[in-house]
């Protein structure tokens, strides 16, 4: 008799993302009491449809919440100086709490550079290097929204990542490096046995098929299949490649009738990451209001 696999448990981020945002709201609208309402500043260069799209969507999230959200839109042969102004503008205006310069900018611009000039204390996106150098200290700060989006799925569906293998395929600096400090860090929804692979690590797969917990964040559409998991196990997908509006995850569809758990391939990570943009947003706002 041949048993036929069952497919895996779904994991979609919404619920997630409902859960965090119902939070960050409800501490909005403490902070309105107090005279304070939360903004998040956006700056967009360039003309790149997608990219203003996803300035629409979190400009609406925004409005959801009782959130301010000023935009600045710049043209797309905006010159580095310029956009530096830009952002040292919502740095310096005491009623914007959060900083976020859209990516991908056009090519002429280095992205690193403008992050840079982000107060880090308004870096909502936790992406400043003096964020990311606090995140690998241990020291308090934003934290990366991808990699705590994912930290909140695992912990909103129950999945024990504690004393667990984490096998992350991917170190760059956005998802696979932070994530990878962030679930080894001690605390109650962290605490596990990470590991990093890559291009360096030719047999990786040796690596993620003994993964209790397996993510994703290389951006190589189809590279996780199901004899690079373990069955049974949890995979995350994180990574994701555009062509044009089409979205290839990293993940394999054909996974699903191996894995125990997986996340979507529309509608996993995504939402967390916009949900935890807000919670840093507010984090930011209580904060400069202490402060105050
Ligand atoms: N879902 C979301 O909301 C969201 C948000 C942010 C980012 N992302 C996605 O996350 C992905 C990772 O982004 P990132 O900026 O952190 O990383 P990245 O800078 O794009 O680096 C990709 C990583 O994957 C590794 N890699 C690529 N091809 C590989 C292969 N064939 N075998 C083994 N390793 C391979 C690379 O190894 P080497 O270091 O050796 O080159 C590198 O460490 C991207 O697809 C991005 O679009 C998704």
């Amino acid at each position: 008799m041949s048993l036929s696999p069952s497919p895996a448990r779904m994991l979609p981020g919404a619920p997630v993302a409902e859960a965090v945002l119902a939070s960050v709201q409800s501490r909005a609208q403490t902070l309105q009491e107090r005279g304070v309402t939360p903004s998040l500043a956006t700056i967009l260069v360039g003309d790149d449809d997608a990219s203003a799209g996803y300035i629409r969507i979190k400009q609406r999230q925004a409005a959801a919440l009782g959130f301010l959200s000023p935009h600045v839109h710049l043209p797309a042969d905006t010159t580095q100086q310029q956009l530096h102004d830009a952002i040292r503008a919502f740095n310096d205006d005491p009623d914007v709490h959060g900083v976020l310069v859209q990516y991908p900018i056009p090519a002429h611009l280095d992205y690193g550079a403008a992050l840079a000039v982000v107060d880090p204390d308004k870096d909502v996106d936790g992406m400043h290097p003096m964020n990311l150098g606090r995140l690998a200290a241990g020291m308090p700060a934003p934290k990366p929204c991808t990699p705590a989006g994912i930290e909140a799925l695992l912990d909103h569906y129950d999945i024990p990542v504690r004393g667990r293998h984490v096998v992350v395929l991917g170190r760059g600096a956005t998802l696979g490096r932070p994530l990878s400090i962030l679930l080894s860090q001690k605390r109650e929804t962290a605490d596990a046995a990470v590991t990093v692979v890559h291009t360096g690590v030719p047999d990786w797969s040796t690596h993620t098929r003994a993964a209790d917990i397996l993510v994703a964040a290389a951006g190589v559409p189809g590279i996780i299949r199901p004899e690079h998991i373990r069955p049974g196990g949890v995979v995350i997908g994180g990574g994701v490649r555009y062509e044009g509006r089409r979205l290839l995850p990293d993940v394999d569809e054909s996974c699903n009738e191996t894995a125990g758990a997986i996340t979507p391939r529309v509608g996993g990570v995504g939402p967390t990451t916009v949900a935890m943009l807000f919670r840093n947003t507010v984090d930011a706002a209580e904060l400069m209001a202490a402060r105050a």
